[in-house]
């Protein structure tokens, strides 16, 4: 015998015998239970317990109804943030008996392109991206072929797709503001090499804040870009930059709480302490921030509200036809032992 021969699924039919209906009834039960008493209907329901039967999705759809099933691309679902962001959309889903499926990207475009198609073929009842272009063409194709596509962590000026993002400009200004006002006046900025829009607002917040403090981003700033990989591959890319510099920072801000991790390892292999000689800010606040030696100043953002709030804003446009939304949450700063003024 094959694999998969002989194991059928229980079908309408039996259900119906075994709970003495029609197969009309058992439909109803399944599609309209309103048209069913409700004695009727447990006795359905217990005999589909009895047969082991479990719906079809694909029936229903082909009647027309949306797949409960979610799709979710992200750059790196093992990346803690995006686990919290994930945990934000399930439970939102959930109360709508939906699930998510999550698929990382690596921010590669063409992988983003691949998990679209496959989504979109599988039919799901929609997706939430955090898109890997700056260019949203590519989305707004698979939203104009029907089926819900809401924007996850990056802000959308236009009104043509739904939105959920942090306000990233006033997340680097706060990390940037923090370490001016503490006297720092050489900072650095760890970046992804590939980056995209919600790392590059960082900057343009960090810019934002130099000026407002008199300072010249050209002179006062310098950003090291990293490419995402091993902890210890990261920790010695972002020496390298930092190590580099004519005149040191001493204040560096990292596009992620990750990267701040890493950082934290190469400037202690480096025998450079932290806050004392290197004062060392974080983004995202997870879990671990808060465990590190010296504790991590880091900005907040409050990721499992905006996983939370992305599904509450596709499932909105997955019932009926709606009026985009693009909800934009504040981060807030979380001081903690990773910075202090600078040696005099
Ligand atoms: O940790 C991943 C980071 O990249 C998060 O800050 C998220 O906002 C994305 O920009």
């Amino acid at each position: 015998m094959q694999a998969g021969e002989g194991i059928r699924r229980a079908s309408i039919r039996q259900v119906a015998a075994a709970a003495g209906v029609s197969m009309s009834t058992v439909s109803n039960v399944l599609n309209n239970p309103h048209r069913v008493l409700a004695s009727t209907r447990r006795r359905v329901e217990e005999a589909m317990d009895q047969v082991g039967y479990v719906r079809n999705s694909a029936a229903r759809q082909l009647r027309g109804a949306r797949s409960r099933v979610i799709g979710c691309i992200v750059p790196n679902s093992a990346n803690p943030f995006y686990a919290a962001l994930a945990r934000g959309m399930e439970d939102r889903l959930a109360e709508a008996g939906c699930v998510l499926v999550q698929c990382s990207t690596d921010a590669q475009s063409e992988r983003e392109a691949r998990y679209l198609q496959i989504l979109q073929e599988q039919d799901v009842g929609g997706i939430m991206v955090s898109p890997v272009s700056v260019g949203l063409e590519r989305l707004l194709t698979v939203r104009g072929r029907g089926t819900p596509v809401v924007l996850l962590d990056r802000e959308r000026d236009h009104t043509d797709l739904c939105a959920a993002s942090v306000d990233n400009v006033a997340g680097g200004e706060l990390a940037a503001r923090h370490l001016l006002g503490l006297g720092h006046r050489r900072l650095a900025y760890i970046r992804a090499e590939k980056t995209v829009p919600s790392i590059s607002d960082r900057a343009k917040g960090i810019d934002k804040a130099l000026r407002s403090a008199g300072l010249e981003p050209a002179t006062a700033l310098t950003e090291v870009h990293v490419t995402p990989a091993t902890t210890d591959a990261v920790a010695s890319q972002a020496m390298a930059g930092l190590l580099a510099c004519e005149e040191r920072p001493t204040g560096v801000i990292c596009f992620n709480d990750h990267t701040a991790l890493a950082l934290l390892r190469g400037l202690r292999q480096h025998g450079i302490r932290v806050p004392s000689e290197m004062s060392l800010v974080g983004y995202d606040d997870v879990d671990f921030a808060a465990e590190l030696s010296p504790s991590l100043t880091t900005v907040r953002q409050p990721t499992y509200q905006l996983g939370h709030a992305a599904a509450d804003l596709l499932l909105s446009e997955y019932r009926s036809a709606h009026t985009h939304q693009q909800m934009l949450f504040k981060p807030e700063l979380v001081i903690r032992d990773s910075t202090r003024a600078p040696q005099a």
